[in-house]
């Protein structure tokens, strides 16, 4: 089978490779991998930005789905032309996270999923959505799921709160359609008047171009009669924390889920005091979270935004599109033609 492998960092260094099937163990579904979707952090971990101390070769990529082509002696509840994706952390099944349920993600401490097939434990895939194709359910098992915990678990969106988004990426147009399912107004910002535009015929009600308005918080405080928003869905990292700080209401929760501008940030800590802020770190999410997800985008006939998809040969060239910020929603790879 074919596969790509990190074998030194760099997205021109990434290898595509002729390997063995794997061998699926007794415990284990073999997958056929119809399509992989991108994250930022596939990029990140492609550069050797996430993790210099990565071991290498590895299979990059934490999100794929396809269909199940073998399964192990022992597995129930699984056949074979199930359709099924991984999870992100292939030892957080359920309940709170803990260090130990933290290892195991998929692209980084192990293999990940960009091959025509790959081997997992039965309890380490979900079903796919009905109402999905591969190319729309392969973008689910991180940025959906972790759009989804910020609306659910880090501050549960009641109908008619305002959720505040940042940028048009898979995190945060996930994000949008979440908490618009649940019946909030969603306002967002952007560096880009057109994708802005794009994201108000999902449903964006308002939005302003960080470019032009770099400080945004009092533009937010305008959009809600000077209270600030019940949740920000916080990916910008340190260029933006300041800003959503200031952009929250008294009590609000900040979703932090992003490290897009930076890790280090030099903060003034007063409001989060002061306005008795949550600053919540939200890390993609169980594979309950990931079911009950699928259980309301099947209900909701909810579709993912998948802006382009790319060919298996050009990994290299979809790794640059999501480097270039251009893209909106989700970036997919096609594996199986
Ligand atoms: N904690 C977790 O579990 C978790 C899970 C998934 C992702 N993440 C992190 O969340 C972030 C987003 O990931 P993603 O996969 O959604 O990325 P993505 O699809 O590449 O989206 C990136 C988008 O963010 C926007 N952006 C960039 N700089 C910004 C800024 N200063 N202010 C506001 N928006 C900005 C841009 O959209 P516009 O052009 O519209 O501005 C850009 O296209 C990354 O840092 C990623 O590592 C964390």
């Amino acid at each position: 089978m074919k596969a790509w492998r990190i074998v030194q960092f760099g997205v021109d260094q990434l290898e595509q490779v002729e390997t063995a099937l794997p061998a699926p163990g007794p415990g284990d579904v073999l997958m056929r991998i119809h399509a992989v979707s991108l994250n930022f952090r596939d990029l990140l971990m492609v550069k050797g930005h996430y993790n210099p101390k990565l071991a290498l070769p590895r299979i990059p990529c934490s999100d794929g789905a396809g269909e199940i082509v073998e399964v192990g002696s022992e597995v129930h509840g699984w056949k074979v032309g199930d359709r099924v994706a991984g999870i992100f952390m292939q030892n957080w099944l359920d309940g709170q996270m803990s260090s130990a349920k933290t290892r195991g993600a998929l692209g980084g401490d192990i293999d990940g999923m960009l091959a025509q097939y790959v081997a997992l434990p039965a309890e380490g895939i979900v079903a796919i959505p009905e109402s999905l194709n591969y190319e729309q359910a392969a973008t689910l098992p991180c940025a959906a799921v972790t759009a989804w915990n910020a609306v659910t678990r880090a501050h549960p969106v009641r109908a008619g709160e305002t959720v505040l988004i940042q940028g048009t990426g898979g995190v945060s147009i996930f994000a949008l359609q979440f908490a618009m399912l649940m019946g909030a107004r969603v306002i967002g910002v952007s560096s880009s008047d057109e994708k802005l535009a794009r994201a108000k015929t999902l449903g964006l009600d308002a939005g302003v171009n960080y470019r032009q308005v770099p400080d945004w918080a009092p533009w937010v405080l305008e959009q809600t009669n000077g209270d600030g928003v019940d949740l920000v869905v916080e990916v910008g990292g340190s260029g933006t924390l300041q800003q959503s700080l200031m952009a929250v209401r008294v009590a609000g929760t900040v979703a932090q889920i992003g490290v897009l501008t930076g890790v280090e940030e030099s903060l003034l800590i007063a409001p989060i005091l002061h306005k008795q802020i949550r600053v919540q770190g939200v890390y993609v999410g169980s594979r309950q979270d990931f079911v009950d997800m699928n259980r309301a985008i099947a209900y909701a006939r909810l579709k993912p935004v998948v802006d382009q998809s790319f060919a298996f040969d050009n990994v290299r060239e979809a790794l640059q599109t999501m480097e270039s910020g251009l893209h909106f929603g989700k970036i997919v790879i096609r594996v199986a033609n």
